[in-house]
């Protein structure tokens, strides 16, 4: 049984599944960190892998694609028609406070966002984005356990990448905004919407306060470090 954008059957995802933006990061994570990973969904190349983690625990990993719209779409389905229960967003992001470093590793305990998002709601409010208490408790835990440190926050979903107000950043800053990425208000809201479980997980790839961007060694030990946090919640929970 396919949705219209995952060409799967019932059952080939597990209950967790953790979704990197890029699908050729989802295919690296399942050829480096899963044991016996199959591909399981491929259509437009938003490659879906399913297999085991080093304890057995079973896990899928897929792509989301870049902004709300793209995870909106890939959550809903995973949530609504494979029986996924949570989903861990495994990304990057920019920071906005001078203290988190390009390759530090932000987990989001909330999401703020520029979206419209929630107009489809036709609340009489503004609705606060939250991650799963579980799961950011189990990440939590196991970034100390990992000897990992992770910044605990709040992150803004952003609808534009090249802003036409380079310094609207500053007024999130303020407000105690970690950093910046574009997916997890969305991923959060299908999972509140849907009772499901959501976490956004993220490397800071890049750093408002003109840091260098990341070497490729930096980035490859941020991501990892990312990737090892979630798998940990895996092995905690599932
Ligand atoms: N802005 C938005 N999304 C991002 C960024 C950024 O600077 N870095 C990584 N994802």
């Amino acid at each position: 049984m396919s949705t219209p954008h995952i060409n799967a059957n019932k059952g080939d995802f597990a209950k967790i599944v953790l979704m990197a933006g890029d699908p050729l990061r989802a295919k690296w994570i399942a050829e480096t960190f899963l044991v016996d990973a199959k591909i399981v969904t491929e259509i437009r190349g938003m490659f879906g892998y399913t297999g085991h983690t080093k304890s057995g625990k079973l896990v899928s990993v897929m792509g989301s694609g870049m902004g709300m719209p793209s995870i909106g779409i890939y959550s809903y389905e995973l949530f609504s028609e494979f029986d996924v229960e949570a989903i861990i967003r495994i990304g990057t992001c920019g920071s906005y406070q001078k203290s988190i470093h390009v390759g530090d590793v932000i987990i989001a305990q909330g999401a703020c966002t520029d979206s419209n998002w929630m107009h489809e709601y036709e609340l009489n409010g503004t609705y606060s984005a939250l991650g799963s208490f579980d799961l950011l408790l189990a990440a939590y835990e196991g970034s100390k356990e990992l000897n990992k440190n992770a910044h605990v926050g709040n992150i803004l979903s952003a609808d534009i990448f090249y802003n036409k107000r380079p310094d609207i950043w500053t007024k999130w800053a303020e407000l105690g905004v970690l950093g910046v990425e574009m997916e997890s208000y969305a991923l959060y809201a299908n999972a509140a919407y849907l009772g499901k479980k959501a976490l956004g997980i993220f490397t800071v790839s890049d750093s408002f306060h003109h840091e260098p961007m990341l070497t490729p060694e930096q980035r490859q030990l941020g991501l990892t470090n990312m990737v090892e946090i979630a798998l940990s919640v895996v092995e905690k929970l599932y």
